[in-house]
């Protein structure tokens, strides 16, 4: 077999390179190992030996940028400094620069709608396990268009269902670790019944939490209820969703709000079912497990919560921060 020899002259002449249409929503990516930013997606990469490539060590968050602000930036940084610490990552010597970086490289993506996802990693080093063998930690900011959901989504709702997946013990659900083969199989277990979206139960049989959403009810007698963080990850959305829907209470539309355990024939009783996360915000569930959540439509207190959650994102001044677009514009 002849094999092609690979150099730094020739790697962007191969047309297989060439050939990644997916690519195209991808508008910056900062690393601290060039100490730079690009926007062209043939130069985003991250070299083999960084030990996030290998053994999946590293953290990372995703938050969404909305109308040219970002929504709950500072909720983000918090959780990730909390992973990082929970994994005796060094943050990188950039990370002091976070807030000004990631400023920079959603004016240079050029979307006031986009997605930031920013990853700690162990760092090159080599192949093995130890995290003593990679000198310095690194960090990679990525900036990618925002694509919505299909609108049916949210208008009709979505079918779900229970994942045969194990979920991950209280630790390390809540690190938001980039070792996410589970919530990988749970995908894959979705997509393969026919669904998008599953959800992972407990030993014991109570509701956890999606691949990447959380999930909450509204029980048969009008409570809305969370799963609690003891088997899943504090996510930013499900906190600022509970703290809403206060407003539910006092409407007199719910009786009240909780974190709590939701068995598997609680949910099937459910008046109403969500799932929450920072780039699908609250995306409604009329199918579980096959059986008809409510009347099997997006109910009235789906339609208030994102809308609660919708106004939040766009107007509260105080969880979003502004974007210096402009020249004079104040960050
Ligand atoms: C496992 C898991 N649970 C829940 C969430 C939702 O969290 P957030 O609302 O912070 O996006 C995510 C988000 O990516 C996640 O990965």
């Amino acid at each position: 077999m002849e094999l092609r020899s690979i150099t730094k002259k020739n790697f962007f002449l191969n047309p297989a390179n060439l050939k990644r249409p997916w690519r195209e929503d991808y508008l910056a990516m900062f690393s601290s190992q060039w100490q730079g930013v690009t926007t062209d997606p043939d130069l985003m990469m991250i070299p083999i030996d960084d030990h996030l490539v290998h053994r999946g060590d590293g953290v990372f968050e995703v938050m969404r940028c909305v109308s040219g602000q970002i929504y709950q930036m500072e909720g983000h940084l918090q959780r990730l400094d909390r992973s990082a610490k929970a994994i005796s990552l060094n943050l990188p010597s950039d990370y002091g620069r976070i807030r000004e970086l990631i400023g920079k490289l959603v004016v240079t993506g050029g979307e006031r709608d986009c997605i930031i996802k920013v990853i700690l990693s162990r760092g090159p080093g080599g192949f093995g396990i130890s995290p003593f063998e990679s000198p310095l930690s690194h960090m990679y900011i990525n900036v990618i268009r925002f694509r919505n959901l299909p609108d049916e989504y949210y208008e009709d709702g979505i079918p779900l269902v229970t994942s045969s997946i194990p979920i991950k013990k209280s630790f390390f659900a809540n690190i938001k670790s980039c070792n996410y083969l589970p919530n990988v199989l749970m995908k894959m277990e979705a997509i393969e019944a026919g669904c998008k979206y599953s959800v992972g139960l407990d030993e014991d049989g109570f509701l956890a939490e999606g691949s990447t959403e959380n999930v909450g009810i509204l029980s048969a007698d009008h409570v809305l209820k969370f799963p609690g963080f003891e088997r899943t990850l504090s996510g930013i959305t499900v906190n600022r969703v509970f703290q809403l829907a206060d407003q539910l209470v006092k409407e007199d539309l719910i009786r009240g709000v909780e974190f709590a355990r939701i068995s598997l024939e609680e949910a099937y009783q459910a008046e109403e079912m969500f799932l929450t996360g920072t780039s699908l915000g609250v995306l409604p569930v009329v199918i579980y497990d096959g059986k008809r959540i409510g009347q099997g439509k997006p109910g009235r207190v789906y339609a208030r919560l994102s809308g609660l959650l919708w106004k939040d994102m766009t107007e509260n001044r105080d969880v979003l921060t502004r974007i210096d677009w402009e020249p004079g514009d104040s960050v």
